[in-house]
């Protein structure tokens, strides 16, 4: 089974609606649907914004239907010049820019207990997602560390510093939160991201103007992942 989690539901609902033979079940208030997209049995969910709501929702996957990759969709904000809206990012990496214990001498981003700043993604889920991007062929995509943290970024001033403290091509609120529980848990994990802003100070237009185009594009680039493993 493969496990796909978005924060918001213009990030899932097209694929909860391409599925088959789907039954859902409520757990500690998220929806996990459970079906099959093509020919590969799937749980989606919708988690809500934020690193708690996601590592709340990935968690509970895994301990409850154990699935043997995980991914997160969605949309995202892009932290280069090179990364433009429309465009898709596959994290080989994922931050949370907002851990913070300097103070007491640990670089900023460390995670603990995995113990490491950048997160990795499993490089055969990245793999798998390369192939399919491959088959979109209309689809820009990039490779790259994504940094995440509870806040929604519209703020050159931090966008630059994500950039040049993490070599983050983009930001978002969950991707690193449910690469940290897939590692604690052994579970493969892949982040896939759409741009729907420049993280600046238009991003709270950008974001609104174009996360539906967005949203449908890490959507195609999951079902695209289907056919892969067709
Ligand atoms: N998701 C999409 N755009 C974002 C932004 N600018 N900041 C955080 N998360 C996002």
């Amino acid at each position: 089974m493969i496990g796909i989690i978005g924060a918001m539901e213009i990030e899932v609902m097209q694929l909860v609606k391409a599925m088959a033979d789907t039954s859902q079940e409520k757990i500690s208030g998220i929806t996990y649907f459970l079906g099959r997209l093509n020919s590969s049995a799937v749980v989606i969910a919708k988690c809500g914004v934020g690193k708690v709501n996601a590592a709340v929702c990935a968690q509970t996957m895994i301990l409850k239907y154990a699935p043997e990759m995980m991914i997160n969709i969605g949309v995202a904000g892009s932290l280069s010049p090179a990364v433009s809206i429309g465009e898709i990012v596959l994290g080989d990496y994922a931050v949370q820019y907002d851990f913070d214990t300097s103070a007491l001498g640990d670089p900023v981003g460390l995670t603990p207990e995995v113990n490491l700043v950048k997160m990795p993604c499993a490089d055969n889920v990245l793999q798998l997602l390369q192939k399919a991007a491959a088959r979109l062929m209309q689809i820009k995509c990039h490779v790259g560390t994504v940094a995440t943290g509870d806040q929604f970024l519209n703020a050159p001033d931090l966008k630059k510093k994500l950039a040049s403290d993490f070599s983050a091509i983009a930001c978002e609120m969950e991707g690193a939160s449910i690469c940290q529980v897939c590692l604690l848990n052994g579970v493969p994990f892949g982040l896939v991201r759409a741009i729907s802003d420049n993280a600046d100070d238009d991003s709270d237009v950008d974001f609104n103007t174009f996360m539906r185009m967005a949203a449908a594009q890490s959507t195609a680039l999951l079902l695209a992942l289907m056919e892969e493993l067709n």
